[in-house]
């Protein structure tokens, strides 16, 4: 059990980060896990689709620069309760507070938080458990409970809705970077008998969310309660505290976008249905995604913490994708870019299809806004996804590292091919994905062009490493475009389309002649046209209080240099280096590691999944324990802004793609398994097709057992194996 509790025994000291760790959600509401009963200018209420558009301020504003950006807001936080005793207000503060312990349960998705209290020789036990229920996406609960320890007499609780919240304060941050002004105001206040609250509106986007509360007394002498709103809804809520009996009440609160209120049954607004319909779907969610480290309970915890974050972090209706921060934070004010689609999607794919669907069911929806940003790029056909968005318009005003990363649309199409591949959703390519890869590849048609040798070639963009900009011939880019040229042909092919013959035989022209940059002195795979005749960044010299770098230097002055923010080349050949021989790759980490700062955390991930495959097994297995620990550890910083989803995601891809060499090609599913002294034996489930398989995986041996559903058939390296019924393979190595 321990490794799904995430667990703390001091008060905090980085309370930002304390925040970001134990946030609660459920993918279409989100808490920060700032204490109930004081204010924090760091705490924060999220709804995916609740946010303001305002106008980006441009110094020179060029042609086609995004006029308006997108921010998720800070919602007022509903969840302040608060107590007195015998008339005395408490004050959360650190010398009145005793055997403090606050617990994020992952199986049974609630957090727990219990102190002792004393002052003035009282002494009350204190406990509240939080649960935002993944069943009924619009409740969130607190049970808050009070014991009187050592004495009898009035205890009073006492429970706000906040009407009003903060921007954090991004300083001179890019990657914060929220709106300051008021986003919204007021328009309804609502008062039902026991049941208040607020309907809220922004001012441009005309989003509403109203959020309702309730205060049910479950145990306790209670006297009397009283509501009143003044600057804000308050309820007092006074009882006969008597030694060793607790007083306990549950808040409700309901919140719902756009007028659109449910009606829950009595039964729902209870909190032991809730308690055991919460566990319920997890033990659903733990069974299909298992993951375990059998002799490294640290780590195994580490990775379910962040599977954990992933879920929260997800709608699971396809109306939405996934923020960079989820619904943690303010940070990237609440975008979804690539992360989804390259480091997040994967783990939903092979553990809950259905919202890998969704999450490609979204970027469809903003299918037509993309195909309108491609005419203001100058296109006259396809769609240029959005670098960082909320609703699909583009959101970024540094067109360097945002727009110019063209790649985005490449990196879609990818995740739609990988999804017909794993799951054989005819319904869904015809419907969505084929009409995805066919936009995305006319765009690069267009972008692209065939040079006097007919090589086709794509020039002034940006890769996916933002320490290099607008480029010719990024490696990446042009290599997953030439899987997106072949996935639009291909399939163009397979459900005998209706689009033009032309229109094929061009797709299959630019994939068959892409032109991929080599260096044949270092054999190395360059960066891009001009890369590796640049200046070596300084590393020697550089302090360690200057990274990240963007931080510190100017962009001109980084760009002119050889130096990575991420991975770029090496994540090509992680995600379309099937040709690629495995002593390229080597090459290539070799020299790319050496100046990459690793300054995005998406970038180790992508590192030590090539160090897995060219045997660098140590070397991937600290660089995966890095990535697993980011936000736990607060490595980069900056977990006060939210969680790292894609690195979250990267924990999975990590030891699946990583150590258990998994890859999925044109003729099915491979697995390559490895492991270190360090690492040890775990284990892995993924679904496939239509069955579920787990892999484990030690020094001596690979078990490959099928768990449920249909016949599979996969490779170990060059063998075929078919698993039928529950069948175990073991595979000695
Ligand atoms: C990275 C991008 C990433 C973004 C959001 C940036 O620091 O360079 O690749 O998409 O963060 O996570």
């Amino acid at each position: 059990m321990k490794n799904y509790i995430i667990e703390e025994n001091k008060l905090p000291k980085n309370e930002g980060h304390h925040e970001t760790l134990f946030s609660l959600g459920n993918g279409f509401i989100g808490f920060r896990g700032s204490f109930y009963e004081k204010t924090s200018k760091t705490q924060g209420c999220f709804n995916n689709s609740f946010y303001e558009e305002h106008e980006i301020k441009y110094g020179e504003k060029l042609y086609g620069f995004p006029d308006v950006t997108e921010s998720m807001i800070n919602i007022p936080d509903p969840r302040n309760i608060t107590f007195a005793i015998e008339g005395e207000l408490v004050e959360f503060e650190n010398e009145y507070l005793s055997e403090y312990n606050k617990k994020l349960n992952l199986k049974k998705g609630i957090l727990e938080t219990s102190y002792i209290y004393s002052k003035n020789n009282k002494k009350v036990k204190v406990k509240a458990t939080a649960l935002v229920s993944f069943n009924n996406k619009n409740l969130s609960f607190i049970k808050y409970d009070i014991t009187p320890i050592n004495f009898d007499g009035e205890v009073e609780i006492i429970s706000f809705l906040n009407n009003e919240s903060f921007a954090l304060d991004a300083k001179d941050d890019p990657r914060v970077a929220t709106i300051t002004t008021k986003t919204f105001e007021v328009v309804n206040k609502i008062l039902d008998k026991d049941i208040y609250g607020y309907t809220f509106k922004t001012f441009k986007t005309k989003k509403e969310l109203t959020v309702l509360e309730e205060m049910n007394i479950l145990s306790g002498d209670f006297i009397t309660s009283e509501i009143c709103e003044k600057e804000k809804f308050t309820q007092k809520i006074q009882f006969n505290g008597k030694r060793n009996d607790t007083i306990s009440v549950l808040k409700i609160n309901e919140i719902y976008l756009d007028k659109l209120k449910e009606e829950y049954l009595e039964e729902e607004r209870t909190f032991d249905y809730q308690l055991k319909k919460q566990e319920e779907f997890l033990n659903d969610f733990w069974e299909n995604s298992l993951i375990e480290i059998k002799n490294d309970e640290e780590l195994t915890q580490g990775i379910r913490f962040n599977l954990f974050h992933l879920l929260q972090s997800v709608n699971s209706e396809g109306t939405f994708g996934i923020a960079a921060k989820g619904l943690t934070g303010e940070g990237y004010e609440g975008h979804n870019f690539w992360d989804t689609e390259i480091f997040i999607f994967p783990f939903f794919l092979f553990t809950k299809p259905e919202i890998a669907k969704n999450l490609l069911k979204y970027r469809y929806s903003t299918i037509e806004e993309g195909k309108r940003r491609a005419k203001e790029l100058g296109y006259d056909k396809g769609v240029k996804f959005p670098w960082r968005t909320i609703s699909g318009i583009e959101c970024s005003g540094y067109y360097p590292a945002g727009t110019a990363q063209y790649h985005i649309n490449a990196d879609i199409a990818y995740a739609v091919d990988m999804y017909y591949k794993v799951t054989d959703d005819k319904e869904f390519m015809e419907e969505y994905g084929l009409e995805i890869l066919n936009e995305t590849a006319r765009f690069f048609l267009e972008v692209g062009y065939f040079n006097e040798d007919d090589e086709f070639r794509i020039d002034g963009v940006t890769g996916p490493d933002e320490y290099t900009a607008i480029v010719n011939n990024n490696y990446y880019t042009n290599k997953m475009v030439k899987r997106n040229f072949l996935a639009a042909y291909n399939y163009n092919k397979e459900f005998n389309t209706d689009i033009s013959k032309d229109e094929k035989k061009q797709f299959k022209k630019a994939y068959k002649n892409m032109y991929l940059p080599f260096n044949n002195k270092l054999k190395v795979t360059p960066q891009d046209d001009t890369f590796l005749e640049k200046e070596r960044w300084d590393f020697e010299n550089t302090e360690k209080e200057n990274y990240p770098l963007l931080l510190h230097y100017h962009p001109m002055k980084i760009y002119k240099h050889q130096v990575c923010k991420q991975a770029d080349v090496c994540l090509a050949d992680f995600l379309v280096g099937e040709d690629v021989s495995e002593k390229i790759k080597r090459n290539n980490y070799d020299y790319y590691i050496d100046i990459t700062t690793h300054d995005s955390s998406l970038s180790y991930n992508t590192y030590s999944v090539i160090a897995c495959e060219i045997n660098y097994l140590e070397e991937a297995y600290e660089l995966y324990t890095k990535n697993v620990r980011l936000d736990i550890d607060n490595s980069h910083d900056n977990s006060n802004h939210g969680i790292h989803t894609a690195a979250m995601g990267g924990s999975w891809i990590g030891l699946v793609y990583g150590f258990g060499g998994m890859r999925i090609n044109e003729k099915g599913l491979f697995f390559n398994p490895k492991t270190t002294d360090k690492l040890g034996e775990y284990s892995f489930i993924i679904k496939y097709k239509e069955s579920k398989l787990k892999v484990t995986v030690n020094k001596k041996s690979v078990i490959y057992e099928m768990i449920d559903g249909k016949e599979i058939v996969f490779y170990d390296r060059a063998k075929k194996i078919k698993l039928d019924g529950k069948a175990k393979t073991k595979i000695i190595k």
